[in-house]
């Protein structure tokens, strides 16, 4: 199974943002991971809909916007403006999961939702249909370099095996949260195929090359359900 590999720019340098968009895409990172913070459903602020525009402009990389906020559906037009490709709600902030993810999905952009680490998969599973990206946060949302929660890992496996029994194979399973080459190797044996990653890119030297060794993992000898599917058809 193919991996893609977003690197998130919380962990960038801010006032040099522009350079960390050259860094990803020199690295050939596939997505740019965008944390939104509203101080309220995380104790962080960070972001806004300017800033996505920003980097909109200057990169060609679709980029993927994790809204930590409450009550998303307040600003998920004007994030599409600015720019989003991907537009990722939590669970724990929607009432109308349903409304909400079709309604990103109206605006022509991928529709995600995150789940906090010790968020029950169960939300998922009645708009699974409604769904192009679940994103599993694997530490607390908030800030950038925290410690990856161990426990976590088999609710990727059971949320892609949710996602399979129904048939559904092009899903994106994103894993977000102190994830390094020990711990992505353990994500996408449990089924995840994309790799959110701050600290273990941004704060390396050459961010090249730490991008470069965590697309490595994505292994071309896993059977995937996809690869399956089409050998079939
Ligand atoms: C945490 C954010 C993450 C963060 C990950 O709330 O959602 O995207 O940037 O940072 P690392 O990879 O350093 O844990
Ligand atoms: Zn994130």
């Amino acid at each position: 199974m193919s991996v893609l590999i977003a690197p998130s720019i919380l962990s960038a340098d801010f006032a040099y943002l522009g350079d960390a968009l050259r860094q990803a895409e020199e690295g050939k990172a596939d997505w740019i991971h965008v944390d939104v913070m509203d101080g309220q459903f995380v104790p962080n602020l960070t972001i806004g809909m300017p800033v996505v525009k920003g980097l909109k402009a200057h990169s060609k990389l679709p980029l993927d916007v994790h809204l930590m906020i409450v009550e998303p559906d307040r600003f998920i037009d004007e994030f599409a403006q600015a720019g989003a490709d991907n537009i990722i709600v939590h669970l724990e902030a929607c009432t109308h999961l349903q409304r909400t993810l079709t309604h990103i999905k109206s605006l022509g952009k991928r529709a995600g939702v995150a789940l906090n680490p010790a968020t029950l998969p169960d939300g998922l599973r009645y708009v699974l249909q409604d769904i192009d990206e679940v994103l599993v946060m694997t530490v607390n949302p908030g800030f950038g370099g925290q410690k990856f929660i161990q426990s976590v890992v088999p609710k990727i496996r059971e949320i892609r095996a949710m996602f399979d029994q129904a048939g559904l194979f092009d899903v994106f399973i994103s894993v977000d949260g102190g994830i390094n080459v020990e711990t992505g190797k353990q994500v996408i044996e449990a089924g995840a195929n994309v790799l959110v990653a701050g600290n273990s890119v941004y704060g390396q030297k050459n961010v090249s090359e730490a991008i470069a060794q965590l697309k490595a993992l994505g292994s071309p000898n896993r059977s995937s359900p996809i690869a399956s599917a089409a050998k079939k058809s």
